[in-house]
């Protein structure tokens, strides 16, 4: 057996720790043969049901869960990760924007983002789901000395695939045969879904659909929208999905890209594409396996450059928000 990989969970006890653990003890993240060992976070009011969620991984009777350790302090928590998957938060309900959570939420990862650079292995790598996502990866990255800003991740994947979904099913194809689909910015309803370099089948998508209206028009709103519509519809924000897209994000960090796509992920800005520098904003990306890389060279349109400002400016905004829990 391999030696085990160790992935810390905050939030473990809530929607999406729920629907993520038990694929994550299943291989859904690092293959069928890979042993994992979970440490699972969660607040003083979390460890009640936590204990439930551990007695089904138990009764699951998993063969790659190694370990698992419960606890609501941090500095055990985070103990020799390789990943941590930051979903512990709380979530918006209708009539709210995802930002209008900084207030509560941000100031939980100033303290998980010390944890992590004290505690965690030399080689941690984290995911942000906790909403407004990118911001709260700025603020833990912020508060991590020592832990290199290519290992912060915030998960804009959901968009990716809601986006991926929607193309297929205006143009008849299956979602799988969307590809470069790119979020630029902020997992918000600023977001932008670059449908000029997205492809079906290889082709270009505009080509296939020849409906510019509605790219322009339902399209986007339709992907900035759909977390609202799911709230509408469950009066729960999205769980199954966001685990799904958490899996996604964390295999297209890890696994080698194919060259006939890219996956979106909010990382920390290089200055590419005039993104200032240092800002937690969303990318199309490709792995090698041991780097991810933002994909250079690709030209955008006016109308593509109008609504990445906007999405920008945004995260400037909430950047500022927030400047009292940045380290200096
Ligand atoms: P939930 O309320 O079902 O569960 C959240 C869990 O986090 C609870 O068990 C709670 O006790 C725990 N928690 C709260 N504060 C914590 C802390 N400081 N440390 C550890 N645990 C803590 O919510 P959910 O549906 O699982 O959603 C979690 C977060 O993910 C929300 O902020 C939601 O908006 C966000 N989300 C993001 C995306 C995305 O695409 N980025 C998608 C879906 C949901
Ligand atoms: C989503 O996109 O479904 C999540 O960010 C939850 C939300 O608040 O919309």
């Amino acid at each position: 057996m391999k030696k085990p990989i160790t992935v810390s969970i905050t939030g473990a006890a809530g929607q999406i720790g729920y629907s993520i653990l038990p694929r994550i003890a299943s291989g859904a993240l690092f293959g069928p043969d890979q042993p994992v060992a979970l440490r699972l976070i969660e607040i003083e009011a979390g460890m009640k049901p936590l204990e439930g969620v551990v007695m089904e991984l138990q009764d699951a009777a998993l063969p790659l869960l190694e370990s698992i350790e419960t606890t609501s302090d941090l500095n055990h928590g985070f103990a020799g990760a390789n990943w941590a998957l930051l979903i512990g938060s709380v979530p918006r309900k209708a009539g709210m924007e995802r930002k209008d959570l900084l207030g509560i939420n941000g100031k939980i990862f100033v303290g998980q983002g010390a944890a992590i650079a004290k505690n965690a292995a030399a080689d941690i790598r984290v995911l942000v789901v906790g909403n407004p996502a990118n911001t709260n990866c700025l603020i833990a990255m912020n508060n991590a000395p020592g832990v290199p800003a290519d290992r912060w991740h915030a998960m804009t994947r959901l968009d990716e695939d809601r986006a991926r979904s929607l193309i297929g099913q205006k143009a008849g194809h299956h979602a799988r045969d969307v590809k470069k689909m790119t979020i630029w910015g902020n997992h918000s309803s600023t977001l932008y879904p670059d449908f000029e370099h997205a492809t079906i089948n290889g082709h270009e998508a505009t080509e296939t659909i020849q409906d510019r209206t509605w790219f322009e028009t339902d399209f986007i709103q339709q992907v900035q929208q759909r977390g609202v519509a799911i709230i509408a519809a469950r009066g729960l924000s999205s769980a199954l999905s966001a685990a799904n897209a958490a899996i996604e994000t964390v295999r297209s960090i890890c696994e080698l890209t194919p060259a006939d796509n890219w996956h979106s992920v909010g990382i920390c800005s290089d200055g590419s594409y005039g993104v200032d520098l240092g800002l937690v904003s969303s990318f199309p990306t490709r792995s090698d396996t041991k780097e991810l890389s933002i994909i250079e060279g690709l030209t955008t349109s006016p109308f593509a450059q109008a609504k990445i400002d906007l999405t920008i400016q945004e995260l400037r905004e909430e950047k500022a928000m927030v400047a009292d829990l940045l380290r200096p």
